[in-house]
């Protein structure tokens, strides 16, 4: 929203608005509103992701908007470690928007509501870190946070945002015992900032209170793909953003909104261990997503190596939902540690397309092959456009069954709107990896 906007829009009126309010690149939606082959599996996953792989857990606003609390934030960090998540390697519970409803006292300091945040935001982190879980938290590069400008479940909260606060807030953050923040960036947009020299004060900020603390936070840039982060983010952040959010407050899952994060989030010159294109937390086991879709959900954002922050709701997740997320072939998938993004190197048919992200030793790939289209279709994987050669062994991967061991390509049918998510292992290569 510009300046000018926000000014002849009185904040209630931009609120009952909110659906058909459109800020600079931000748009939300109302409210309310086989036969047995060679054996070839990945390498067994286990959960010891380390600093440089993507970051995975769990984060509150899919779900829960600002409807947050010490109570919400503890039972979903309960159900991460009960229900194997944990075991998987999702370490981060991640507490966005809603926390913090912009107050601080005489000195600046953030104030919270202790009625909702009992002991303040250093005992929900104590209490995240005694489950052997990281604690991650949520501000805005600007003045106002998202709060104060679209519907997130609470009133408006005006100066919800660090601008003018940098050193004080990520101090503070840290101090508090958080691994993690994201920085959001609707005040920073209504205002106008350089989303480059704002993100790198905050990046200066948080490097002053690691050394102060001791504690690394990861940064999480949330600017939606405006002003090219991948140009600058790899070099200041763990993550960023590549696009709007792929739900807005009130909405229902959509596949269309996968595919198009999927799409925007496509900067694999970006990508290296330890900085990741970001194409938004998951709606994987959200309500009105079926296994197939939060399969092939899962398998986009583990082809593109992406960081896997569940949104759904932990505590009342299916057993079905659970074996989905936790899938360790599909996890190792994603955090190989080349931290690569795969890339579309095929597509014979319009809709039907082939994915291949190169994998961590020789002759390895995983491969999605996507079918965008609304009938089911046959798609091959050439191992020319692999950068395989010879005989390869094929698994699919949610299936856990190996399909064989083929010569130059392998052909399958794969269902309208979904992806099959393969390994290809060949004893040589063309290509590096
Ligand atoms: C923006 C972000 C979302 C979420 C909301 C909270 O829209 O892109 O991921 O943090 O703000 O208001």
């Amino acid at each position: 929203m510009h300046v000018l906007t926000r000014m002849l829009l009185p904040l209630t009126l931009a609120l009952a608005l909110a659906g058909a309010v459109t800020m600079t690149g931000h748009t939300p939606s109302p409210a309310g509103a086989a036969d047995a082959g060679t054996t070839t599996q990945v390498a067994p996953f286990e959960a010891t992701a380390s600093a440089t792989t993507a970051p995975m857990g769990w984060a509150s606003w899919n779900t829960f908007a600002a409807k947050i609390n010490y109570n919400v934030i503890k039972a979903q960090a309960d159900a991460m470690a009960s229900s194997g998540l944990k075991d998987a390697g999702y370490q981060y519970v991640n507490i966005d928007e809603g926390w913090w409803q912009g107050t601080r006292d005489s000195s600046g300091n953030i104030t919270v509501d202790t009625g909702e945040w009992p002991g303040g935001m250093q005992a929900i982190a104590d209490y995240i870190h005694s489950k052997g879980l990281k604690a991650g938290i949520y501000t805005d590069a600007g003045r106002d946070g998202c709060g104060y400008y679209y519907p997130t479940g609470r009133p408006a909260a005006p100066g919800s945002g660090s601008e003018g606060h940098y050193d004080q807030d990520f101090l503070k953050f840290s101090q508090w015992g958080f691994d993690f923040v994201k920085v959001d960036w609707c005040g920073g947009n209504a205002e106008g900032l350089d989303a480059r020299s704002s993100y790198q004060a905050i990046s200066d900020a948080i490097t002053r209170a690691s050394a102060q603390t001791g504690r690394p936070m990861a940064l999480s840039v949330c600017n939606w793909g405006n002003q090219s982060p991948w140009d600058w983010a790899p070099g200041m952040s763990t993550m960023w953003r590549t696009s709007q959010d792929i739900i807005y407050y009130g909405e229902s899952p959509s596949m269309d909104r996968v595919l198009t994060n999927f799409d925007s989030a496509q900067h694999p010159g970006a990508q290296s261990p330890g900085h990741y294109n970001d194409p938004d937390m998951l709606i994987v086991g959200m309500p009105g997503f079926s296994a197939a879709q939060n399969r092939t959900h899962l398998s986009l954002w583990a082809i593109s190596g992406a960081p896997l922050l569940a949104g759904n709701d932990l505590t009342t997740m299916s057993a079905e939902t659970r074996t989905i997320l936790t899938n360790r072939e599909v996890i190792a998938i994603d955090q190989d540690p080349l931290g690569k993004q795969g890339t579309k190197v095929a597509e014979d048919h319009s809709g039907l397309q082939v994915y291949s992200k190169v994998l961590d030793g020789t002759g390895r790939r995983a491969v999605v092959l996507l079918n965008r289209t609304g009938s089911a279709g046959n798609i091959t994987a050439r191992w020319s456009d692999l950068g395989l050669s010879g005989t390869a062994a094929v698994r699919n991967v949610w299936a856990g069954a190996d399909a064989g061991s083929f010569t130059s390509s392998y052909t399958t049918n794969v269902p309208a709107h979904e992806a099959v998510l393969l390994t290809v292992t060949a004893s040589s290569s063309t290509q590096a990896g």
